[in-house]
């Protein structure tokens, strides 16, 4: 197994390449990096001009901040897990500037203890708001009046609460190794404000640093560079990791995990961490995430942020995976034995621009990080593997986008969306993801890969560290590809953002990979034919969803009887199938024919994973069952929520409701 070099490591290479001098670095080696110290040897590229360029901030009315009066320029956080309580609990230490003679500076908060605001000189005045289901309170803050050029420091003492719904705390029986706890975060959308205070809003960018307080056994990793890769002791059994984040990165973004985790390099930029039981098999799995790092250089420009590595996760993890800068959090169900899944990696590796960089400055423009990374991550993949790979992906993307186009109002079609007073988790569709990876195909298409490819590699330069806007976004097409009347009406770029569906120049993909899978879906669900007929052993995955994603044209004549099922069911091999996407897709079949023989299956599904796109259509189909279905759900939900993180708990209790204590 090879360690990840040590910071004792990194200044030796660096005084060898004589680089500690060139970056006037001689305090950062040996020395315990200080909270908010930014000298010493980073494996980061310094920041572009853009970074640091006037930002206009849209209204997010998902935060309470003001930025334009008083902004959050850098955070550091000085926190102690208590795995015990459930609490992190120290201080955060915020930079802030102001505008002359302000007083006033809002944060977000939500459920969390304030013990106290303070300055060096002393207490400050502080008022929390009426507290909003979705958006938590606001944190007003009298400071003293800012003067031209100031920064200023201010603290703020807290704890999280339990239920914080950024983090998870798991028990040692949670995790594959079974003997440590876990702890681990996740912010996106709105959440960093139940575990930070700050203003929790994507267009205001910060640098942040940490010291994280943890027991002896067990390791923190960060959204960051690690400082003090081995720990520094600190008294009763605790050492602490202390962390920077020298890029300015949205809220969003700031991640923190806690547990019994151990590394393997990759090659001289990635990695993988995870429990050591589970090391040998992600480190197999991921084996190309170095070419896939270097394949979207390749693309479009330098990646940015130095270190990329991925963590995986236990299984409770709530999403397929989170762009962390530096550290991609994903859920082990991605680790399939085959590589089959991995362009979950490409996904989120493809977020280090599209998202990372040039970051929406608004939830509502939420296609604007994930329809350009869905469609950067089918580039990796074509460039990694080849366009066959890419293009069974893309056509996959499209069906579920177009089962969405018919399950969602019009308006939640739009890629720019109306969020107000909603949960922008609203706005967590295939809309975003899908029509915004198919806009950006078609502009492709008819300008011609060419000068696509500069004119996207242009963007996320001119755009890097700053927040985008659909307008914003039509704005820099126009001024550096579409300049001519002609294309601006043949691309219909306004009709694609602000109207709901599919404009006439969408095109859908196809791939002839999936001509005989869907004959034999054919032949099986709709002309009854044997389940042996089916060439499954010849399928890659990605055939396989297809064909367990079918759907007869009429339910009602084409229902399959317990004995097809079961046929299916063995032939297949479906009981005991490993691949997280292939039983999810087989058990939603099971339940829309209400099969009991697989309910004991679907327990062992919905009990040992977590990650919401599985949970809760399962949950939503069991309950479309009512009378066959809802005693089902209730009681497996009794069962699997405590396992839950509370982001997918939230889900499926306005589904199932909160089981009775
Ligand atoms: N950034 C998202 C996850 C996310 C979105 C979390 C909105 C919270 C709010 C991440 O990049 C993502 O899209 N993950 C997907 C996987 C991907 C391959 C489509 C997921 O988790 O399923
Ligand atoms: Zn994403």
């Amino acid at each position: 197994m090879t360690r990840r070099p040590s910071r004792a490591d990194l200044c030796r290479m660096a005084s060898a390449l004589a680089l500690a001098a060139a970056l006037g670095s001689t305090a950062a080696c040996g020395v315990t990096a200080q909270t908010g110290s930014v000298g010493g040897v980073s494996d980061m590229p310094p920041l572009p001009a853009s970074a640091t360029a006037p930002v206009v901030y849209p209204h997010d009315v998902h935060s309470y901040a003001a930025p334009q009066v008083a902004r959050v320029k850098h955070v550091d956080l000085n926190l102690d897990a208590d795995f015990a309580a459930k609490t992190l609990s120290g201080v955060a230490t915020l930079d802030v500037t102001g505008e002359v003679g302000a007083t006033t500076l809002i944060l977000d908060v939500r459920d969390m203890d304030i013990r106290g605001v303070r300055n060096a000189s002393g207490p400050l005045a502080f008022v929390l708001g009426a507290s909003d289901p979705i958006m938590g309170q606001s944190l007003t803050i009298t400071t003293p009046a800012f003067v031209a050029g100031q920064t200023q420091k201010i603290m703020v003492d807290y704890a999280t609460r339990p239920e914080a719904a950024a983090l998870q705390w798991l028990t040692p029986a949670q995790t594959s190794g079974g003997k440590q706890p876990f702890l681990f975060s996740q912010g996106q959308a709105i959440l960093t404000r139940t575990w930070a205070p700050t203003q929790d809003s994507p267009g205001i960018r910060q640098t942040y640093s940490a010291t994280i307080t943890v027991p002896n056994t067990l390791k923190a990793l960060m959204s960051a560079e690690s400082l003090t890769p081995e720990g520094l002791p600190a008294g009763e059994g605790r050492h602490s990791y202390s962390f920077r984040m020298t890029n300015p990165v949205p809220p969003y973004l700031i991640a923190l995990a806690v547990g019994d985790l151990a590394f393997e390099a990759e090659d001289g930029r990635t990695g993988v961490w995870t429990e050591p039981d589970r090391l040998d098999a992600a480190h197999t799995e991921f084996s190309e995430v170095g070419k896939m790092v270097d394949a979207a250089e390749g693309l479009y420009g330098p990646y940015a942020w130095g270190r990329y590595d991925l963590l995986i996760l236990p299984p409770s993890f709530p999403f397929g995976g989170m762009e962390n800068p530096r550290l991609t959090f994903a859920t082990p169900t991605v680790v399939a034995g085959d590589k089959s899944l991995v362009s979950l990696v490409a996904h989120e590796l493809a977020h280090s621009w599209s998202g990372n960089l040039v970051t929406n400055a608004v939830w509502a423009d939420f296609w604007l990080n994930e329809g350009f990374t869905t469609y950067f991550q089918n580039r990796i993949m074509e460039a990694v593997y080849g366009n066959d790979r890419a293009q069974l992906e893309r056509v996959l993307g499209w069906d579920s986008l177009q089962a969405q186009l018919r399950d969602l109002p019009a308006d939640d079609t739009k890629l720019h969306l109306n969020l107000d007073g909603r949960d922008p988790d609203d706005g967590m569709t295939d809309i975003a993801y899908e029509k915004g990876a198919n806009f950006l195909e078609t502009i492709e298409r008819i300008v011609g890969r060419e000068k696509f490819d500069v004119w996207l590699k242009g963007y996320f330069e001119r755009n890097a560290f700053r927040p985008m806007t659909s307008e914003l976004f039509l704005e820099d097409i126009r001024a550096h590809l579409v300049t001519t009347a002609a294309l601006e009406s043949e691309l219909q770029m306004d009709q694609w953002i602000y109207q709901p569906g599919l404009p006439s120049n969408a095109v859908a993909p196809t791939s002839d990979a999936f001509i005989p899978v869907d004959a034999a879906a054919q032949a099986f669900f709709v002309a009854h034919g044997p389940a042996s007929a089916i060439p499954w052993s010849g399928w890659n995955t990605q055939q396989r969803q297809r064909f367990l994603q079918w759907r007869p044209a009429n339910p009602t004549t084409d229902w399959l009887t317990p004995a097809q099922l079961a046929e299916l069911s063995q032939t297949l091999n479906l009981a005991t199938e490993g691949n997280a996407e292939i039983a999810f897709a087989w058990l939603q079949i099971a339940v829309a024919h209400r099969y009991e023989p697989a309910v004991p299956q679907l327990q062992t599904f919905l009990t040992s994973i977590g990650r919401r796109k599985f949970v809760m259509p399962l949950f939503t189909s069991l309950w479309a069952e009512g009378d066959w279905g809802r005693p089902i759900a209730t009681r497996i939900y009794a069962l699997a929520r405590p396992g839950y993180h509370p982001v997918t708990v939230s889900s499926v209790d306005a589904l199932v409701g909160r089981p009775a204590a």
